[in-house]
């Protein structure tokens, strides 16, 4: 990236930071007057100290780090607080409350993300009345997507239908825009929200090798890239997290890829697949990738906490990991880590199109499957035989052995299209398991997606 590139990056992050600054200083002013009122209000209510709840409906962590920034300033001002993601959250805990803030995204098609699915199916979906709860709710979306807000907005009516009454209208974000943010942090405390975002700050990385990983493919091509930082050591970051690239043409929407290295691999480095509009142009940001930027140059990167994606709290487990093309970089970070850690309790289902052009990692893969990394490997190319086979369907076939892993404790991990795969890995991993288990599988993160 050209320093021109830099600068234009720079001085977008400038105008956001100065328009945060004035609401903070108006938010802490407010807060002063508020707060003492506010705390009273929350206490005198029948005598009812039970804490605000603060609810979090999130997938790839923007709305659960927004929800702990919102917790931390309602406790600095004295409020008792609760966070919980959605799924966690029972129709009783929510009939009991008299205050709860929703911070919810959005995800698939206007659906509720993974963390909120269960919530949606088993509360929403029931009669539930909540006539003495207050709530307000901030809606992450992109406008990009036709549902704009899908989620959030239903969420919202949902609770009103259900008797509770609104502290403010529904706030909804449009690609984190840092003004609406800042909006929804004036509400309820200090808006100095940026100095723990575990984001942290883009920051110039070099790219030091490409490769194309699909010579001959019927699909686009799909390169494996190498970055290190410009400047000082490799930070530190955990298989299952993501990187966010910024791209100068278009600074206000950073694309998100997934880490298919460990850091003592010495490189992050980036499964990506190259995008061409209708019109022959290529992808911005997968363009710049793979084909603009040359080994040498830079781009601005940051790395990207993604919590529920992690091995976090799966680390003993059997791990069952599902994908498609470029989401194999997800699966492939967590094998590594696995092949670290010395566990071979691990399946890999992966599909790509032909094995004699797509089967990426090849090496890799036939390495780890020699050496009992991988204690099952199916390779699913849809088209080496007359009928198109996908993943999903050799989870299907598979179904014995699928349920005698789920039953031995073992986790699932998805990554790679949305469409098509993701939804098609549901249904069959639904139909597999039976209701129960798949909700108990999400709702106790044994169920984890890196899908898009
Ligand atoms: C959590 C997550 C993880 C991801 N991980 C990966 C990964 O590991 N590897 C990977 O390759 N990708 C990954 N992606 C996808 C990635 O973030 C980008 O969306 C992808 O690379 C396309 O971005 P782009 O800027 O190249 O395309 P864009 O330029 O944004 O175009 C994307 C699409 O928008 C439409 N479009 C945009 N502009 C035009 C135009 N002028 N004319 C017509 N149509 C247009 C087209 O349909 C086009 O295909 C991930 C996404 C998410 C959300
Ligand atoms: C695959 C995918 C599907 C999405 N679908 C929608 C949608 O239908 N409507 C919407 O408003 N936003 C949609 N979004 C945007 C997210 O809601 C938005 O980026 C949000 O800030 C993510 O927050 P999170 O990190 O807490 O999950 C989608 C994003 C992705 C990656």
């Amino acid at each position: 990236m050209s320093e021109a590139m830099l600068r234009a990056l720079g001085a977008g992050a400038t105008a956001a930071a100065y328009t945060a600054l004035c609401l903070a200083v108006y938010a802490r002013q407010r807060r002063r007057r508020t707060a003492a009122v506010r705390e009273a209000a929350s206490l005198s209510a029948n005598g009812d100290t039970a804490p605000t709840l603060v609810l979090f409906a999130s997938q790839t962590g923007q709305a659960e780090t927004i929800a702990w920034q919102t917790a931390r300033q309602l406790r600095a001002a004295g409020t008792s607080v609760r966070v919980m993601e959605l799924n966690a959250l029972d129709a009783a805990t929510l009939g009991s409350a008299s205050r709860a803030l929703f911070v919810a995204s959005t995800y698939g098609e206007g659906d509720a993300p993974d963390s909120a699915s269960v919530f949606a199916e088993r509360v929403m979906g029931s009669p539930v009345t909540l006539p003495s709860l207050r709530y307000a709710v901030l809606a992450l979306g992109d406008r990009q997507y036709k549902n704009f807000c899908g989620f959030g907005r239903a969420l919202d009516a949902w609770l009103h239908a259900a008797g509770a009454s609104r502290d403010f209208e529904c706030m909804e974000v449009d690609n984190s825009d840092p003004v609406a943010l800042a909006a929804w942090q004036v509400r309820w405390g200090d808006a100095a929200i940026d100095h723990e975002d575990p984001a942290g700050a883009f920051a110039p990385w070099r790219l030091a090798r490409r490769e194309l990983l699909n010579a001959g493919s019927a699909g686009a091509p799909v390169f494996q890239l190498g970055l290190v930082p410009q400047a000082g050591a490799i930070p530190p970051w955990a298989s299952g997290d993501l990187v966010q690239i910024a791209v100068a043409s278009d600074p206000a929407r950073p694309r998100d890829y997934s880490i298919a290295s460990l850091p003592t691999d010495g490189q992050l480095q980036l499964l990506v697949r190259q995008e061409q509009h209708p019109d022959g142009t290529l992808g911005t940001a997968s363009g710049l990738l793979t084909s603009t930027l040359a080994v040498g140059d830079t781009v601005a990167l940051r790395l990207q906490a993604h919590r529920t994606f992690r091995l976090d709290g799966n680390e003993t487990r059997p791990l069952i990991l599902i994908g498609n093309g470029t989401g194999l970089a997800g699966l492939r970070a967590h094998l590594r880590a696995r092949a670290a850690a010395g566990r071979c309790d691990n399946w890999l289902v992966f599909g790509e199109r032909q094995a004699a052009h797509d089967f990426l990692c090849r090496e890799e893969i036939e390495a780890w499957q020699a050496s009992g990394v991988l204690g099952r490997l199916d390779m699913v190319f849809s088209r080496d035989q007359p009928e198109r086979l996908y993943v999903q369907h050799r989870l299907l076939q598979s179904a014995d052995a699928l349920r005698a892993w789920l039953h031995n404790g073992a986790a699932v991990y998805v990554c790679g299209s949305l469409q098509g795969m993701a939804s098609g890995v549901d249904a069959a991993l639904r139909q597999i398991a039976g209701e129960s288990l798949w909700s108990d599988l999400l709702a106790s993160g044994r169920y984890r997606r890196d899908v898009y």
